[in-house]
This record gives C-alpha cells, structure tokens and sequence, in this order.
C-alpha cells in the first residue's frame, strides 16, 4: 500500500496504522493538482513495491460558494484537486496496467454527483465529472482494467465538519441536523464503512464490475421526505 496525501504527516500516520496492523506500507507526499505528481507516485509505486494493482483516487477538496459567489480561481482550486486530479494520477497509472493488462481503479465520487444541495457549486460539477469519466474510462479499459467510482453520502471526516457555525457549540448543532437529515439511519457514515465499499471494487470478488457507481449514501437522496 502506498499512502499518498498532501498532508505528509497525515500520509505517514496511515502508514504506521497499516504496519502496526502487520501490512506493508509506504507514504509519499503529492499535490495531486501538480501534473509532476501522478509520476512520483508511480515510480515510487513500482520502485517500492514491483507493481501497481489498484488506483485509489480519494483526495478531494470542497469549496463553498453558489456560482454568482465563486471566484475563477476557487472554481479552478476545486476542479483542479477533484476532476484533474483524477485524470492526471490515473494518466500516469494507466501505462503500468496496461502493461501488466490488469490492474482496478476507483474514484471517490459523491451522491453530490447526482443531487444538490446549498452554495458548493464547484464540488458538485467536479463530482459530476468524476461520475461522467468512470463510465467513459470503463469503457476505454475493459476488460483488463476495471474503472468504478463510490459515492458516500455525508461521512464523519474533517472535511465535512469544516467551516460550519462560528462556534463550537453551533459547529456542533449544525452537524446534528446535518447527522439528522439522513432518514434512514439519523448519523453519517464513519469512513471505515465507506472503505469496505472501495475494498470490494478493487478487489476480484468485483471482476465483472465496471463502469458503475456505488452509492453509499445510507439511503440519503433516496427519500421524497
Ligand atoms: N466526508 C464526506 O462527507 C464526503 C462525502 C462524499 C464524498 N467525500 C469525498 O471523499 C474523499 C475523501 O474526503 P474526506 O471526507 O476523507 O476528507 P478529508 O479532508 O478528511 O480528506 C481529504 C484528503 O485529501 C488530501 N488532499 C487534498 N488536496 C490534495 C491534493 N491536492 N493532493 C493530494 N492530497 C490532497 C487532504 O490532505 C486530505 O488528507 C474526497 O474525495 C471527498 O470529496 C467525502
């Protein structure tokens, strides 16, 4: 496994919970948005580890702003992270897979791929696009290597508790209500629930899935109310 994060200590810190686990792990540190990245990350790949079975593309950013709000620059920080992102570590992956013609990637996508929800207009069309390019690269890829995305509803992670209330106290409410809305189960998801959905596309039991999008959303935008 190769942990590969902006944050360095964020990176290593996953590492050390794979080896003390009894895992092999190794951390790097990336700037996704940077087109340099996506060759670091492989070469230490293959350097490290001889191969390059399985592409998660899992960071991402939100930017918050309803369109007339947003500036050329924070639309351009988000779709750059999120949707070129994606494009520009799966474009330095992709010849080692087609070399070993086998080889699993999955998007983090989001169900704001497919609902709305307030003032994240940048977040949701650069979800959007990762939605659109995992069936397109299915396509492309098949059959040796599949392409799927995951797409959580609202999952207990510091991104999602981020910039909400000018107070602890109204950071905490706001995320009950937000915990609330979900009908099915009243809470988010914790990220190790999500991880078991990542898991299983990019493992074999998943070989005759491509192309598809695993919403995991505890039933959220599934409900008229
Ligand atoms: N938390 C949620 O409710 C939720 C819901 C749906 C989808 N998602 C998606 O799940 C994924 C993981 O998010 P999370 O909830 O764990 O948030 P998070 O903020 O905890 O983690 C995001 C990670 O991406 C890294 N990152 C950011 N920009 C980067 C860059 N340019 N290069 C390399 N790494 C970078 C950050 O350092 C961080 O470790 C994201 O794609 C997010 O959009 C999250």
């Amino acid at each position: 496994m190769v942990c590969a994060d902006l944050d360095e200590e964020a990176a290593a810190a996953t590492t050390h919970r794979i080896t003390d686990a009894g895992g092999t792990a190794t951390a790097v540190m990336v700037d996704i948005a940077d087109p340099a990245s996506g060759a670091t990350l492989v070469a230490h790949t293959t350097t490290h580890h001889g191969r390059l079975d399985v592409l998660h593309n899992n960071a991402g950013i939100g930017v918050a702003g309803a369109v007339h709000e947003l500036s050329e620059h924070d639309w351009d920080r988000c779709l750059d992270v999120n949707l070129r992102g994606t494009f520009l570590v799966s474009r330095a992956a992709l010849p080692v897979m087609l070399e070993q013609r086998s080889g699993a990637i999955v998007h983090t996508c989001s169900n704001h791929a497919t609902v709305g929800s307030p003032r994240l207009a940048a977040y949701h069309a650069s979800k959007g696009g990762i939605r659109a390019l995992t069936r397109q690269m299915a396509r492309d890829y098949a059959p040796d290597i599949r392409v799927n995305c995951v797409s959580p509803g609202l999952v207990d992670t510091p991104i999602a508790r981020r910039g909400r209330g000018s107070t602890p106290e109204e950071a905490a409410a706001a995320w009950r209500l937000r915990e609330e809305s979900n009908r099915y189960f009243g809470r988010a998801a914790q990220p190790r629930e999500i991880a078991f959905g990542v898991l299983f596309l990019a493992s074999d039991e998943a070989a005759f899935l491509t192309g598809h999008d695993l919403v995991m959303s505890g039933g959220q935008g599934e409900v008229a109310f």
